[in-house]
């Protein structure tokens, strides 16, 4: 029988993974799923899913559950100019993220059309240029921070490739997307910075729109153009959808893959022969690309809404009760991978993990993102085969719940 919520099922006093419990995420999501498959957080406002099996069920069921407010809520009240500029800025459209089919279909359609398996055969050659470019600079160096020296500037060259967007303007579309990240996850920061950051937005959304207007009339070879111009299966996107997209693409397209990279680095140097053990290929560059995004997913969850009352994992969730599927949590259920703390890159082909998400919004840049790690591992491992990581005396990770994002990770090459 379903049950109602009682004081017993509230979230663990403890449980804090924006702060105390970021450097030992796992560990905390660990203690969540010894309190149920699903646990109530007063904090975040959501009742926190924690098995492979619930979360994969409710990723299926589009019926009974809405993608329209899935993202985090910033953690304080934002000033009414800011709130103002942070809903208008990226125009009229709704984002990707929060449609529901078949709105979420049309645009679908046209975005996969753009990353087929034969547009990422023919961008290979271009990411390795880009990852050997990156990197042939650092092999002269003592030491050098791999988060901003390599796997941030690789990941979003490669998305602004892919979009055709200039080189002058990555800089820019570098702030910008750290502006919203921090509007969205961040936290004590004064009114002045908010504004700066929204006013970013603003810039960011203006920006995506004159592109889009170029591109209009003068299109090129890009997803840009391509998203414009050409209609697959009859679905076609105005050019305000266009123009509300790129942002998005840029940042779910970059962040994400930047911190898998740098944080599967960090597992291997942090292991002892881990890194050893990938120069030598005794663990395969491709099933340690798996193990790392489901042993420290960067989107260690995503919400959703229920349309109708709805049973999960035995509670009685009313219409409008926000869930927060912590894939995180999934990939770590022990019922779905044996010694789910361990990184066991042989362990591949299993089930596959919920790092990318799954069904309706799974990751439009999955196949991207795993061709890009992979080039780029192998790029670190043939350049620098006594890579080391320095002494970490900080916490590793920013308060940038439900994103993991490492700080920094120095290396010695
Ligand atoms: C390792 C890197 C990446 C990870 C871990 C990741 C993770 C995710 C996850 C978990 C979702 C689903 C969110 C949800 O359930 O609501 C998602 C969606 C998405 N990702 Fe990625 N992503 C990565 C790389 C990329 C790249 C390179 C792109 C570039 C195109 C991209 C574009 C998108 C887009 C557009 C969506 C929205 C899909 C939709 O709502 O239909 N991602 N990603």
């Amino acid at each position: 029988m379903a049950r109602g919520l009682t004081d017993q099922e509230a979230l663990p006093a403890g449980f804090d993974p924006r702060n105390r419990d970021r450097d030992d995420l796992y560990g905390a999501l660990t203690q969540l799923r010894s309190h149920g498959r699903i646990v109530h957080s007063p904090q975040l406002q959501a009742w926190c899913v924690t098995g492979y099996e619930d979360i994969a069920a409710i990723l299926r069921n589009d019926a009974d559950f809405s993608a329209r407010d899935h993202k985090p809520r910033p953690l304080a009240q934002l000033p009414p100019d800011v709130e103002e500029m942070l809903s208008s800025w990226s125009g009229e459209s709704a984002s990707l993220g929060e449609m529901d089919p078949p709105e979420h279909t049309r645009v679908r359609t046209v975005i996969n059309a753009g990353f087929t398996p034969r547009a990422l055969r023919g961008a290979e050659a271009d990411i390795r240029a880009t990852a050997v470019e990156l990197l042939q600079p650092l092999a002269g160096v003592a030491e050098f921070d791999l988060v901003a020296e390599f796997a941030l500037p690789y990941a979003l060259t490669v998305i602004m490739r892919f979009l055709g967007i200039p080189a002058e303007h990555h800089q820019a579309c570098l702030r910008w997307s750290d502006h919203k990240v921090q509007l969205m996850v961040g936290r004590d920061h004064t009114p002045e910075q908010l504004r700066e950051y929204a006013t970013g937005l603003r810039d960011f959304g203006a920006f995506a729109r004159q592109l889009t207007a170029q591109r209009l009339t003068q299109p090129r070879e890009d997803l840009i153009s391509a998203m414009l111009h050409e209609s697959p299966h009859g679905h076609r996107l105005t050019a305000q959808e266009v123009a509300s997209l790129i942002p998005t693409l840029i940042i779910t397209g970059h962040t994400t893959l930047a911190q898998a990279l740098a944080i599967t680095v960090r597992h291997q140097l942090r292991s002892p022969g881990g890194w050893a053990a990938l120069v030598d290929g005794t663990v395969a560059v491709a099933d340690l690309v798996e193990e790392g995004l489901r042993l420290d997913c960067p989107v260690v969850g995503m919400y959703r809404t229920t349309v109708r009352e709805v049973t999960v994992a035995g509670q009685l969730l009313p219409a409008g009760s926000r869930v927060l599927l912590l894939y995180g949590a999934g990939n770590h259920d022990p019922a779905r991978y044996p010694e789910p703390d361990r990184c066991l890159p042989d362990r591949w082909p299993a089930a596959a993990h919920l790092a990318f998400g799954r069904g309706t919004h799974y990751c439009a840049g999955a196949a991207l993102a795993r061709a890009e790690l992979r080039i780029a591992l192998e790029e670190l491992v043939g350049r620098f085969p006594r890579l080391s990581a320095t002494p970490e005396t900080a916490p590793a990770y920013r308060p940038t719940f439900p994103l993991r994002a490492l700080r920094d990770l120095r290396v010695r090459p």
